[in-house]
């Protein structure tokens, strides 16, 4: 009995040390190169979420000589398509105040838009709204949703956001203001709701 206990003593003595060098070399790694860890929101300055409304017109236009919206590929069956599906249609038009090209510009909506439906004239948006005015000089939205333009309220998704709008999440409602069929240029209105901090 004694001997037993005599000879087991060194071996636990030898597992224990082992467990302890693992644990440190364990914690060394994770201090060495820190992957991640939880951080209290104020760390980063935010208080209160708010909510924000943006009101504002966009200005497509697909012709002339200063043309904010250009095609820039299609695919072969792309024009004997009713709906345009394939086109893809990169942008950077111009955001106002109102609904005359020549109010004050507020920003501008660069990205693309792609014609992605086949039953109906579907348009996925993939854009940023990067915005020039004021307190959201330098601070973008991003958007990325579907945008069926002939239905009269379109709502799209704001999927993030940077600047004063970092952690932003919302929607966009698009109704269209005035298209015009012989130029194909369109003015949109858009309402965006958006939590941000
Ligand atoms: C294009 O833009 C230029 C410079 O802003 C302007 O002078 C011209 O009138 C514009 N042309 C058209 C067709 O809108
Ligand atoms: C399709 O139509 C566009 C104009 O709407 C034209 O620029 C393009 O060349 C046409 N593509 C083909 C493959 O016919
Ligand atoms: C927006 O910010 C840019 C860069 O900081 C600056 O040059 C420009 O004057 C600002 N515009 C307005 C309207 O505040
Ligand atoms: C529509 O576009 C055509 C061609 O650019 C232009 O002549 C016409 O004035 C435009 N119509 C309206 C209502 O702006």
């Amino acid at each position: 009995m004694a001997k037993t206990l005599q000879n087991s003593i060194p071996i636990f003595l030898i597992i224990s040390l082992t467990v302890i060098l693992f644990l440190i070399s364990l914690t060394t790694a994770q201090n060495e190169y820190q992957f991640s860890k939880t951080l209290p929101p104020k760390r980063l300055g935010l208080k209160k979420e708010k909510l924000s409304h943006l009101h504002f017109y966009f200005h497509d236009i697909v012709s002339g000589k200063n043309a904010t919206a250009v095609r820039v590929a299609a695919a072969a069956s792309t024009n004997s398509s009713v709906t345009g599906f394939g086109f893809v249609v990169m942008i950077d038009d111009p955001l106002t105040v109102g609904p005359d090209p020549t109010s004050k510009q507020v920003g501008s909506a660069q990205g693309i838009y792609a014609s992605a439906s086949q039953a109906e004239v579907g348009l996925l948006m993939v854009q940023n709204y990067v915005f020039t005015d004021g307190k959201y000089n330098g601070s973008t939205l991003s958007v990325l949703g579907r945008n069926a333009v002939f239905s009269a309220v379109r709502e799209l998704p704001i999927v993030g956001g940077s600047g004063v709008f970092r952690f932003a999440r919302g929607y966009a409602q698009a109704r269209t203001h005035t298209f015009n069929l012989t130029s194909g240029n369109a003015i949109v209105e858009y309402n965006v709701y958006v939590f941000h901090y």
